[in-house]
């Protein structure tokens, strides 16, 4: 059986942007969220924005490690 490629997770569920899409543009300079939506339309879906809550730990684990977190966790601080 095929193993699930974890760069192909989808993050975006809204948008179907994948975790390499979103990796891509961290890479390339986009180092806020703001500059993630913007560039990706990741966070930015009817949904109001579920999936930042994995954005807000790829960035931060990349900008302070310089790589992508294996598995994200995601950040559920401010959920009740
Ligand atoms: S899942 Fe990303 S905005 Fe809804």
């Amino acid at each position: 059986m095929k193993k699930p490629n974890p760069k192909n997770e989808i993050i975006c569920l809204c948008n179907n942007v994948s975790r390499t899409t979103i990796e891509n543009a961290i890479r390339d300079g986009a180092n806020t969220l703001n500059k993630i939506f913007d560039t990706t339309t990741a966070g930015v879906g009817p949904c109001g924005g579920s999936c930042r809550r994995k954005l807000g730990p790829m960035l931060e684990t990349y900008l302070t490690t310089g790589a992508f977190p294996e598995k994200i966790v995601p950040d559920m601080r401010g959920k009740k």
